[in-house]
C-alpha cells in the first residue's frame, strides 16, 4: 500500500482501451467496502461507460471535468442526504479507495468535484449531472471519479516535497520531527 501511496497522482489522460469486466467488478468491490459513519451506507454510485454520456459529463463544469470525455469508466459517486449527515465524508473516503484500487489495477483516475461547483451561470453542475443520468433530488452527486489505462506518465512526489511543516507534535506549536 505505501508503494502505491507513493506513486499515486491524478492521471487525466487516457489511452481510450475499454476496462476488463473483472477490472471494473474489483472497482464496484472496492466502492461497497469503503467505511461509512454508523456504516449507513448512504453512497450510490453511477457507472458510465457510454462514450456519449462520458463526452456529456466532461462539460459539467467550465473547468476541471475535460478529462472525463477520454476515461474509460466515470464513477459518478453519490450519496442520500436523507440518509446521512456526513454523506460527504462517506463519499470521499469511498472515491479515494477507488482511486488506489484503480491504481492497484494499473490503471490511473482523477477526482472531478461536482458538489458546490457551477455548470454555467444558472445552474450547478450537481444539477447538470443529476438532469443528464436521472438522480433524484435527494440523491446528492460529490464528484466524478475518471478512471482508464494512462496515457501520460506522471513523476511521483520526491520525498523532500512532503510538507512536513504542517504536522505537529502533542502541541499546535511543536512541530513533529522524524
Ligand atoms: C476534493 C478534490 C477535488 C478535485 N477536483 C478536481 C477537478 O475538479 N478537476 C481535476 O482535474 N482535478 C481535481 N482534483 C485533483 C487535484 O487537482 C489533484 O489531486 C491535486 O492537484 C494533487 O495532484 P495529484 O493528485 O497528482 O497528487 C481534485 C482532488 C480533490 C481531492
Amino acid at each position: 500500500m505505501i508503494e502505491l501511496i507513493r506513486k499515486r497522482r491524478s492521471v487525466r489522460s487516457f489511452t481510450g482501451q475499454p476496462l476488463e469486466k473483472e477490472q471494473v467488478a474489483l472497482l464496484v468491490e472496492t466502492l461497497l467496502r469503503a467505511p461509512t459513519s454508523r456504516n449507513i451506507n448512504p453512497w450510490e454510485f453511477v457507472l458510465v461507460d457510454d462514450a456519449e454520456l462520458l463526452s456529456k459529463l466532461s462539460t459539467a463544469k467550465l473547468h476541471g471535468s475535460g478529462f472525463l470525455k477520454g476515461a474509460a469508466l466515470a464513477v459518478v459517486v453519490c450519496a442520500d442526504e436523507t440518509k446521512s449527515d456526513v454523506w460527504v465524508e462517506d463519499c470521499s473516503i469511498a472515491a479515494i479507495l477507488l482511486q488506489m484500487a484503480a491504481q492497484s489495477l494499473g490503471l490511473g483516475s482523477c477526482w472531478a468535484q461536482v458538489r458546490q461547483r457551477q455548470h454555467d451561470t444558472q445552474i450547478t453542475a450537481e444539477q447538470f449531472v443529476q438532469d443528464l443520468l436521472g438522480i433524484p433530488s435527494q440523491i446528492r452527486v460529490e464528484a466524478i471519479i475518471g478512471v482508464g489505462y494512462p496515457a501520460e506518465k506522471r513523476t511521483p512526489l520526491a520525498a523532500d516535497q512532503l510538507q512536513y511543516a504542517k504536522v505537529r507534535h502533542n502541541r499546535y506549536d511543536i512541530l513533529w520531527k522524524q
